[in-house]
């Protein structure tokens, strides 16, 4: 198909997530300003380009009077995006209480928070109830936008519920979902009261991707030993009908991030930031303030580090950037203080009058700043717990081609799959073989650290975002035309 004038026509596309890419902040009575949201999925996402795409998902606000709505309707649609607008009972029941403090932990193996287990265990009804009216909530909203032909997308363990919610509106919609968190194995997923539910739900959409093979595998075989499904190579069949499992590895976008460290603003940081820290290996965290992210084990294996090489304590910083998120859940503010006090306890134990070994900062820093730090930096360590992906790990390669750091990562993160012949791979729960492997980077020959940097170069830049959405929606259509085909044989 071409557009009149001669170009190809772009499918469009529906991608439904959550939070949408950016988030709102009232100024006003009747106006917004918008912010980029945080995290992996608005970080690959932004560099997907060549659809004609709308997003629809939570704003990441409580807007409950009809003119604000109005007003932030209109903002949004400058930017493509279709509001789905959430009150505060449902955020915290949906939001903060099925998502974040039951899927979010078991889908990460970190089980049911430890100290309100049975407290969770009581409200489980109540919060999974409002789970599927806030996927219900989204689906309406797609169905308002859909128009024939549309692919629909979901995104995340946010919205397992939808794929159903949609095909109950219209069978012939083509609907992919993929996850952006680790699946978790058959065992630990047969835990959860609603496993079946949640599953039966997914599996109503036509494609569902995970980021590794790994996650994929559990996906199957949950539905094969709890729903007593038939797995194939292929995917899940239920009664003739085929529901598509692949693993499609997410990229970023990795010239966005090239492009940036030429311009002038980036340029200044850099050297800002190379006077700060003359004469000190910069060490660089960059994470979500989540307990997934290890960032407690994290700095303790930095103070092994620091006890172990006393001549290393005054030529290495470690710069943490530590995200807020989620912060009305009572897990993430434990964390918070508990992060504050490690930091404050080390930098009180190694500091002196002129410098501290660790500099934490609770916020997110802008595009510019974060390339510039990516670029100054000497090794990052994203020793993730667990994590679906990270980004973040693909962020910094894309900027180090001048100086080729080196990259410390968690096993248990997706991208140790994808990076993890170049980077040096960690188990993040063994203090001691991090703190190894900050000695090992820090003392890396040229060489090493030159033929390690390559490897991972060449996959972030040919593994984009771009490339993941396209082989994503083209086997989406491809399963859609096959079914037909099959139906009708
Ligand atoms: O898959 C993880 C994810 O959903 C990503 O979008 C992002 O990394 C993070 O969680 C964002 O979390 P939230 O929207 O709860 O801040």
């Amino acid at each position: 198909c071409e557009n009149q004038d001669g170009r190809p026509l772009r499918q469009r596309l529906l991608v439904v997530a959550n939070r949408l890419p950016v988030s709102a902040v009232r100024r006003g009575e009747d106006s917004w300003s918008l912010e980029i949201s945080a995290g992996g999925l608005v970080s690959a996402l932004l560099g997907v380009k060549e659809f004609e795409a709308r997003w629809i998902g939570w704003a990441g606000v409580n807007v409950p009077d009809e003119i604000g709505q109005k007003a932030l309707t209109r903002a949004l649609a400058e930017k493509r995006c279709i509001p789905v607008f959430l009150d505060e009972e449902i955020v915290h029941q949906y939001y903060n209480g099925y998502c974040n403090n039951i899927l979010w932990p078991v889908f990460h193996y970190l089980g049911l928070p430890q100290e309100d287990r049975l407290a969770t265990t009581r409200s489980f009804q109540s919060q999974f109830a409002a789970y599927k009216k806030a996927n219900q909530m989204f689906a309406d909203v797609v169905n308002k936008h859909y128009e024939e032909g549309d692919v629909v997308w979901c995104h995340d363990y946010h919205l397992m519920f939808l794929p159903k919610c949609l095909k109950e509106y219209s069978s012939n919609m083509k609907v992919g979902w993929f996850l952006h968190t680790p699946f978790p194995s058959s065992e630990i997923h047969r835990t959860l009261p609603s496993r079946s539910e949640l599953l039966r739900s997914v599996l109503a959409a036509d494609l569902v991707g995970f980021h590794t093979y790994d996650y994929a595998r559990h996906f199957v075989s949950a539905c094969t030993r709890i729903l007593g499904l038939e797995g194939t190579p292929e995917g899940v069949e239920d009664q003739g009908r085929l529901t598509r499992v692949a693993a499609f590895p997410i990229g970023i976008d990795s010239d966005r991030f090239i492009r940036a460290l030429e311009v002038p603003q980036v340029q200044d940081h850099i050297k800002e930031l190379e006077e700060r820290f003359s004469g000190r290996k910069v060490m660089l965290g960059v994470d979500r303030l989540d307990m997934i992210k290890g960032i407690p084990q994290k700095i303790l294996a930095f103070e092994k580090f620091l006890e172990e090489n006393s001549h290393w304590r005054d030529k290495v910083v470690l710069l943490q950037i530590a995200v807020p998120t989620r912060t009305d859940v009572p897990e993430y503010q434990k964390l918070t203080s508990q992060v504050h006090e490690i930091v404050g306890r080390i930098n009180g134990r190694f500091g002196t009058l002129t410098a501290v070994p660790i500099h934490h900062l609770d916020r997110s820093l802008d595009f510019p700043a974060l390339c510039a730090l990516y670029a100054v930096t000497d090794v990052a360590l994203v020793t993730s717990l667990r994590d679906g992906m990270n980004l973040v790990s693909y962020e910094f390669v894309a900027c180090q081609d001048s100086k080729k750091g080196v990259l410390i990562l968690s096993e248990f993160a997706g991208a140790a799959q994808s990076l993890g012949a170049g980077a040096i791979l960690v188990n993040p729960w063994n203090i001691t073989e991090v703190a190894d492997s900050i000695r090992q980077a820090l003392t890396m020959s040229c060489e090493e650290r030159e033929k390690r940097h390559r490897h991972n170069f060449a996959h972030v830049t040919t593994h984009t975002a771009q490339e993941w959405a396209e082989t994503f929606v083209s086997e989406l259509n491809d399963t859609v035309i096959e079914a037909q085909l099959r139906t009708r044989q």
